[in-house]
């Protein structure tokens, strides 16, 4: 890509969850915005949504686009759209950032986290980049530097996944659920197979052969492929919970050489973009409530697992729609802007 002073930038699926958290941060990282093209459904052309003091017409997605012109895409809407979209917007000169699980796993195609990865945008000849899921973004960051110190044999993680993560529907899902069961009336369920308010699904995504799920399947590949460890031992349990906004992770970690707790909080408060947040004699660890709207990883509950030689249990929280979604792609527009 050529360096400009200023960029247009389209966003795929600007109305969904994703979408609306790109223009709040690129307004908040004062992204140098030469335009701003907004795509979704028919349902949302000719609205308008606002970013850095303008206001951009919603327009309907068509393959006719058109797409010359634009220097960024972010793509944040359906699988469909993705495998449909993203070449197509390839193929007009765009750098495509796409939130989709389609291309993560292509040789071809860079899977990033700018503070863990970035030499990896050196690979993006077919100028698609993918962004990890939002539970394998903030694991990673918390593996790199346990990793690069002690060498991680095995991590063994469980999930606890917010709806926003499976978009707007779904927030109002949990939202219409919770106000029908305090008013004692029926609850439908159309997002989710079973409620969520008051409740935890062990089910992410769809079931493969051997029992686990598509969101396990992929926590496993794209921290291998991240760390660029194929055969890192990683086992996963995916899970929905009735919060509204950032993912929750509790992380088992089993070294080669030991490390101790101490160690551990020190390695990550070094690493750029994770924060700890461990005092739990005074009740301080990282919850859901406390890291929604913020950028940072938050990591607590750091201590030995003393049931293996070295092992360590931490426990980690991250707004999935900036960290895990919209932040990650942005940081890694300024990535390929700065090595222009
Ligand atoms: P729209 O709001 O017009 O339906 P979420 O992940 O929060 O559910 O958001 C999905 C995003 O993808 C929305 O912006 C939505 O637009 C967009 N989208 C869904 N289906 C299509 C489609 N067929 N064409 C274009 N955009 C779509």
């Amino acid at each position: 890509m050529k360096k400009k002073t200023k960029y247009t930038v389209a966003v795929i699926g600007a109305t969904g969850a994703v979408g609306r958290e790109s223009l709040e941060i690129l307004e908040e990282r004062e992204f140098p915005l030469e335009a701003l093209r907004l795509f979704a459904s028919k349902r949302s052309a000719g609205q308008s949504l606002s970013c850095q003091g303008r206001e951009w017409r919603i327009e309907e997605l068509t393959p006719d686009g058109p797409f010359e012109g634009i220097d960024f895409a972010f793509v944040s809407a359906t699988d469909a759209i993705s495998r449909e979209y993203g070449p197509r917007l390839a193929k007009a000169g765009v750098v495509v950032i796409d939130d989709s699980a389609v291309f993560r796993m292509d040789a071809d195609v860079p899977l990033v986290v700018p503070e863990v990865n970035p030499h990896a945008l050196a690979a993006a000849t077919r100028r698609i980049i993918a962004i990890p899921n939002c539970t394998t973004t903030p694991l990673v960051m918390v593996l790199k530097p346990i990793h690069d110190a002690a060498r991680v044999k095995r991590v063994v993680v469980t999930t606890f996944q917010s709806v926003s993560g499976t978009g707007a529907a779904a927030m109002n899902e949990l939202v219409e659920q919770t106000k029908a069961l305090l008013s004692f009336k029926e609850v439908t369920a159309d997002v989710y197979p079973h409620q969520i308010a008051f409740n935890c699904l062990p089910h992410i995504g769809s079931f493969g052969e051997g029992g686990e799920c598509s969101e396990e399947t992929k926590i496993v590949n794209e921290t291998r492929k991240i760390l660029e460890e194929p055969q890192m031992r990683v086992t996963a349990t995916a899970v929905r919970v009735p919060v509204m906004r950032c993912h929750s992770e509790a992380v088992n970690i089993e070294t080669e050489r030991p490390l101790k707790p101490n160690e551990a909080r020190a390695l990550l408060s070094a690493m750029p973009g994770v924060i700890v947040f461990d005092d739990p004699v005074r009740k301080l660890y990282p919850m859901p409530l406390d890291a929604a709207g913020k950028d940072e990883v938050f990591v607590g509950r750091i201590r030995e697992d003393r049931s293996i030689t070295n092992g360590l249990n931490l426990w980690l929280v991250s707004d999935n729609l900036r960290k895990g979604a919209a932040l990650n792609a942005v940081q890694i527009a300024e990535a390929v802007i700065a090595r222009a």
